[in-house]
């Protein structure tokens, strides 16, 4: 079992400070030691948190409403290229954030290596209280952590290649291939191109009324049992309650015991390559950082095949 993690440490996608500290402190609570000894993988890391400092540009202006477009985009094109390195050679890949902008690149880079590898398109499971996936136009905040779907998919485009323009065709998922899992704050935008487009999205409601066991079951149905997976999990799609340190807390979220449940479930399918774990910022709600930081570990610890027997 090979698995290649890298650590981001970025927070350039909204306007907190805090959650690029967040790898160091999921490392440092002993995550990766635990797939080591426990999961037995064999763990590729450069033991680096990435800062990417020579990446970020001095001048960055705002661009169709885009706060820091060209640092995220920058940071996101070195990130796609490692994923991509190492999903080439059939590595699982764990990236850990860092805000959720960052998926622009684990998600491409995985969706190409899967692409040449596999010669398949590749599926996303995204968990969240978000669905981001704003056009720069229409997004309430301007922050591109609120518009990463929006790229993944061509939704949203961009030719200059410093603001994203680097994203080709085979970096690309399709929005029949996408599917959300925890939506509870979703703009105004956002659901009409999740309805124009026909996206797959159980929202807390659905979780409400049918049991998490059968919505994941439907999600999993939805992308057929021959597909390969990203899960781009984001810590704010858990309640408040179990993790309260991030930068856009909405209550009436998951419990832990259901996000982790859903991380088992994909893992089981025996078609998961890549994980993102973001948006966990420890030094927001400092008393609960201890508590958001464990939450995080117990996902991806689930998602590679922890807690099954
Ligand atoms: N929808 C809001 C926005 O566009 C919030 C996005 C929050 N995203 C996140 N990855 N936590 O700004
Ligand atoms: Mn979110
Ligand atoms: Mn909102
Ligand atoms: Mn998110």
């Amino acid at each position: 079992n090979q698995l290649g993690v890298v650590a981001v440490g970025f927070n350039g996608g909204q306007m907190k400070k805090g959650v690029e500290a967040a790898p160091m402190a999921l490392i440092e609570s002993g995550l990766l030691v635990d797939l080591k000894e426990d999961l037995d993988y064999e763990v590729h890391h450069d033991n680096t948190v990435h800062y990417y400092e020579k990446d970020i540009p001095a001048e960055d202006p705002d661009h169709r409403g885009m706060k820091k477009p060209r640092a995220v985009s920058a940071v996101t094109e070195r990130l796609s290229s490692q994923v991509y390195n190492y999903a080439k050679d059939g590595k699982f890949v764990l990236t850990l954030g860092g805000d959720h902008s960052i998926a622009i690149g684990s998600v491409s880079g995985t969706a190409k290596a899967i692409r040449e590898r596999l010669g398949r398109e590749m599926a996303v499971i995204w968990v969240d209280a978000h669905a981001d996936i704003n056009l720069p136009e229409l997004s309430p905040s301007g922050n591109i952590h609120g518009m990463p779907m929006a790229f993944l998919t061509r939704l949203a485009r961009e030719d200059k290649r410093d603001i994203f323009g680097w994203l080709q065709d085979e970096h690309i998922v399709s929005t029949r291939k996408l599917v959300y899992i925890g939506l509870r704050d979703v703009d105004r935008g956002e659901k009409k191109i999740l309805r124009d487009n026909n996206i797959k999205a159980f929202s807390m409601h659905d979780i409400d009324r049918h049991g998490i066991g059968r919505v994941v079951e439907m999600a999993l149905a939805h992308i057929g049992n021959d597909t390969p997976i990203h899960l781009s999990f984001d810590v704010d799609a858990l309640d408040p309650q179990w993790a309260p340190s991030t930068g856009t807390p909405v209550r009436g979220g998951l419990t832990l015991r259901e996000g982790d449940f859903i991380c088992e479930c994909v893992h089981e399918t025996g078609n998961l390559v890549a994980m993102d774990l973001v948006e966990v910022n420890p030094s927001l709600e400092s008393v609960g950082a201890a508590e958001t930081i464990r939450a995080g570990c117990s996902l991806v610890r689930s998602a590679l095949g922890d807690t099954l027997l």
